[in-house]
């Protein structure tokens, strides 16, 4: 049994799947449901034993406490957060409460039940943590992709937050002795991406003929990994990592949001051709994100080296496979599209 935090969001739900179906071993899956957690997600699971959901927040330490010890996990992948870049300039409040409180909790928590194992169950015991390429800053053109031990720059409130969760990790290790592994991974892409991020953003919006907004002037560069392997890769970490040690996670696919906006429009072109003509009209440059940082790009050497892992997609297969997953899927995105998320798209994208 593992217990999988933020299983109902994004990568966390990929990762359930995924899981159940290589490992086949039970999870207890916490997650508080905050708009970007989604059971319908995770609707192919009804049913079957090996998926315990549990709804709550982890920053409750009674209900962590209680299922610790209820469950009696032998690891806790922790993906629960607030992970959007937007929101977190317009309220970074609930940034530092769940990303940084919720991990501190999440921590005091794993210390008093592992502290309380027998061996060699104590032994074997496992808290990953989930980061970010994010907590790195911002990288000139031309310097050479992050490392695991390039400084700590976050620039943004969910950057920040995700830092201080890293920062209480490392620490948690370092005098109390609890066995940590911290992965810190580039932009994900894939099925069950909440429309909010550019990619599911821009697939959402085409396929409404709405605009396409580009900040700033679509230069900046993030470095793409499709799901699945971010995945595999939490997977290997968990079960070969070293302790105490972090794991930068990539898939060596740097690229230009506009690059990445018209591959998308060009393979909506061939699969969805509009009547109204090519995808590519829809393209509108709006206001800058405040502080949006140029580039990031992950070395992924060292977990390639220790571990054997490598990216299984390319980005030309992934963004095709993402692209047909969401034709295939409009009642998912109708579903998610709520009162909420309408709110926020007007928002946030009013002034553009
Ligand atoms: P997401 O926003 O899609 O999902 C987050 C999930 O956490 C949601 O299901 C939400 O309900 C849950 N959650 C939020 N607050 C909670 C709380 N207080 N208690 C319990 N559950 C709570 O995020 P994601 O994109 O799936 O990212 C997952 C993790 O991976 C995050 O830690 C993020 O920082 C990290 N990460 C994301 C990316 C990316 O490109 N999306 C890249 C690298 C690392
Ligand atoms: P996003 O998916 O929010 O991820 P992150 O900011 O965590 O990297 O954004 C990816 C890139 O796309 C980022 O440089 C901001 C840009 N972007 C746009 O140009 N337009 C948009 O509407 C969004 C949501 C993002």
């Amino acid at each position: 049994m593992i217990l999988v935090t933020g299983g109902a969001g994004f990568i966390g739900a990929n990762f359930v799947l995924d899981w159940l179906a290589e490992s086949g071993e039970p999870v207890v899956n916490l997650d508080k449901l905050t708009y970007a957690g989604n059971l319908e997600t995770l609707q192919s699971l009804q049913g079957d034993a090996r998926h315990v959901f549990v709804q709550g927040d982890i920053c409750d330490r009674a209900l962590v406490d209680a299922l610790l010890h209820e469950h009696r996990p032998r690891a806790i992948v922790h993906f629960a957060a607030e992970s959007h870049v937007d929101r977190s300039i317009h309220g970074p409040g609930e940034f530092v409460r769940t990303n940084v409180e919720g991990t501190f909790t999440l921590l005091e928590a794993a210390r008093a039940y592992w502290g309380d194992m027998a061996e060699p169950a104590k032994a074997g015991f496992r808290f990953l943590h989930v980061s970010t390429d994010e907590v790195y800053g911002s990288l000139a053109p031309d310097a050479p992709a992050f490392t695991e031990t390039h400084p700590y720059e976050p620039n943004s409130p969910y950057s920040a937050s995700k830092a201080a969760s890293d920062h209480l990790v490392r620490a948690w290790h370092h005098t109390y002795g609890l066995p940590v592994v911290t992965t810190n991974c580039s932009n994900n892409y894939g099925p069950y991406q909440f429309p909010e991020k550019l990619i599911p953003l821009m697939m959402v919006n085409a396929l409404a003929g709405k605009a396409l907004p580009i900040y700033g002037d679509g230069m900046n560069v993030r470095d793409w990994l499709y799901v699945t392997d971010h995945c595999s890769a939490i997977r290997t970490v968990l079960a070969g990592g070293r302790l105490g040690e972090t794991y930068n996670v990539g898939g060596w696919n740097e690229m230009p949001n506009i690059s990445i906006v018209k591959t998308i429009c060009a393979i909506l072109d061939e699969l969805r051709p509009s009547d109204d003509g090519p995808y590519e009209r829809l393209l509108t440059y709006v206001t800058d994100r405040p502080g949006h940082d140029r580039r990031y790009a992950i070395d992924a050497r060292k977990i390639e080296r220790e571990l054997g892992w490598r990216p299984a997609e390319s980005f030309e297969s992934g963004i095709r496979k993402t692209v047909q997953w969401y034709l295939d899927n409009p009642t998912w995105i109708a579903n998610v599209q709520s009162g909420a998320y309408r709110e926020w798209v007007s928002k946030q994208y009013a002034a553009g």
